[in-house]
């Protein structure tokens, strides 16, 4: 069979690009250890309002110096609407969901997760820079989804 040479330089081409795209989720897998996240803390959805400490949602301060921050995302806000931290701090968030999926997304962040019923998801971040950052939804959640929001002020 007679392939013309254009042809097979664009196929080697092609297999080219799939081995360096390979090579590069393989690299991000391994040697940036980014993997689907795993060891996930389960919570009743039906008892969130229960449980601590998303009874009492919030920001702690660590013995460590830095902070956790505990929210609940709910059809159609996130408890605490408000929350104050100090800049140069690592803050690490927790959200849940009691009801159905929402998203979390901290403006000029990037920190971007999702609040899934059933599930502690968590993220951490260091704020740089003070100022008020916008915490949005990002998952399509229902007729009020647009006004979902909160903010975290970073003193
Ligand atoms: Cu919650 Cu969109």
């Amino acid at each position: 069979m007679h392939v013309h040479k254009y042809e097979r330089w664009w196929l080697t081409f092609g297999m080219g690009m799939l081995l360096v795209f390979l090579g590069a989720i393989a690299f991000a897998a391994f040697a940036d250890n980014m993997n689907p996240p795993s060891g996930l803390r389960a919570i009743d959805p039906t008892k969130v309002s229960k449980t601590p400490p998303f009874d009492h949602p919030g920001v702690r301060r660590l013995a460590d110096g830095s902070y956790e921050a505990y929210y609940v995302a709910e059809v159609f806000s996130f408890e605490p609407p408000t929350i104050t931290v100090p800049a140069g701090k690592k803050v690490t968030f927790f959200v849940t969901s009691p009801d159905v999926v929402h998203g979390f997304f901290i403006a000029k962040t990037d920190v971007n997760m999702m609040a899934v019923p059933g599930w502690v998801n968590s993220d951490s971040h260091v704020f740089r820079t003070r100022g008020t950052y916008l915490l949005i939804c990002h998952e399509y959640c229902g007729i009020g989804h647009q006004n979902m929001f909160a903010k975290i002020v970073v003193r």
